[in-house]
């Protein structure tokens, strides 16, 4: 009798033993999967971050080494998060709790870094308008500039989206769309009389005209988040055959600078100016076409004239009179 509940007992005691073990089992087999899942989340929030370095924070932070610091601090810190996990989920001894604190701290750092993009994206954007609005008033001085820089910023990017992805990737977007907008930011250093001259300019006013570039780089001086950009504001008026204004060599004139000399040069045609009226798409792709290899480079112009006229003629902004009005840039230069 004895001998028969003892065997019962061992019976009872194997059966709870394998169900324990099951249970175990399924308990580390549901803690990998969260682990391994918390893991793909991690890997998605370290390039979501290499990203938003990249694309966000370059002009915001560009010269400034103690930010870059944090930066590459926190890049480090999110790959040791992401070793820990792989750690845990194939050496330690994963359970619920550990899974759970791994799994729903890679979702807090995606939603931190949802937050972080949200507020340096309306950061960035609300930058861009304060410059976009103060380059309107600079131009609104000078009635051959009115819309000029927003017509320029607007091709620029068109431009951009528009080229093979090798010239696109050399290129830093943001840092792009400054630079077409502040390229004629140096002009706030010559005299008015000169810039709203009727007729041809003199040499002497020519030469007060052409440093535009160099006071542009001298006005930029004090801001550390323009210097990837000063170079190619202070290049935008060299020509591929180095006869530009500080007679720079074609292959010395950055990438950036010489396509904003190509949509620089089309606004111009099809903007009407004191000396000279508004002249046609048509006409100005013509002009193009005859300068490329002697001012602007020839592979940029073939990509500019290969854009759909639509596209360019919707580059057009609307501009800001100096009474305040707004009118149709469209409606001015005719296109
Ligand atoms: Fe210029």
């Amino acid at each position: 009798m004895r001998a028969i509940s003892a065997g019962y007992a061992q019976k009872k005691a194997d059966i709870c033993g394998i169900i324990s073990v099951k249970e175990r089992l399924v308990n580390n087999m549901l803690s990998v999967i969260f682990i391994v899942i918390g893991s793909i989340i991690m890997i998605c929030n370290i390039i979501a971050y290499i990203r938003f370095i990249r694309t966000t924070m370059d002009v915001m932070m560009s010269g400034r080494r103690g930010e870059l610091l944090w930066q590459r601090l926190g890049l480090l810190l999110l790959v040791f998060f992401f070793l820990g996990y792989l750690g845990v989920a194939f050496f330690g001894h994963p359970d619920y709790l550990t899974a759970g604190i791994l799994f729903w701290g890679s979702i807090f750092v995606s939603c931190a870094l949802l937050l972080m993009y949200h507020l340096v994206d309306s950061l960035k954007d609300r930058s861009l308008q304060i410059t976009q609005t103060l380059i309107s008033v600079i131009d609104a001085r000078d009635s051959n500039l009115n819309g000029h820089s927003r017509n320029v910023q607007n091709l620029c990017m068109c431009l951009y989206r528009h080229l093979p992805s090798e010239m696109r990737d050399s290129i830093n977007a943001v840092n792009f769309e400054y630079a077409a907008l502040l390229h004629d930011v140096g002009k706030l250093g010559v005299p008015e009389k000169i810039l709203n001259k009727e007729g041809k300019l003199d040499d002497e006013e020519w030469k007060i005209m052409r440093d535009h570039p160099r006071i542009a780089m001298d006005l930029l001086k004090p801001l550390p988040s323009f210097e990837d950009i000063k170079e190619w504001i202070l290049y935008h008026h060299e020509r591929i055959d180095g006869k530009g204004y500080y007679s720079v060599p074609g292959d010395r004139i950055p990438l950036a600078a010489r396509l904003i000399a190509v949509c620089d040069t089309y606004s111009a045609i099809t903007m009407k100016r004191s000396y000279k009226p508004a002249r046609t798409h048509e006409e100005a792709c013509g002009i193009i076409r005859e300068v490329a290899g002697s001012q602007l480079d020839p592979n940029i112009a073939a990509v500019f004239l290969s854009i759909p006229k639509e596209e360019l003629v919707a580059c057009a902004p609307e501009t800001v009179e100096l009474s305040g009005r707004i009118s149709q840039n469209k409606a001015q230069t005719g296109i």
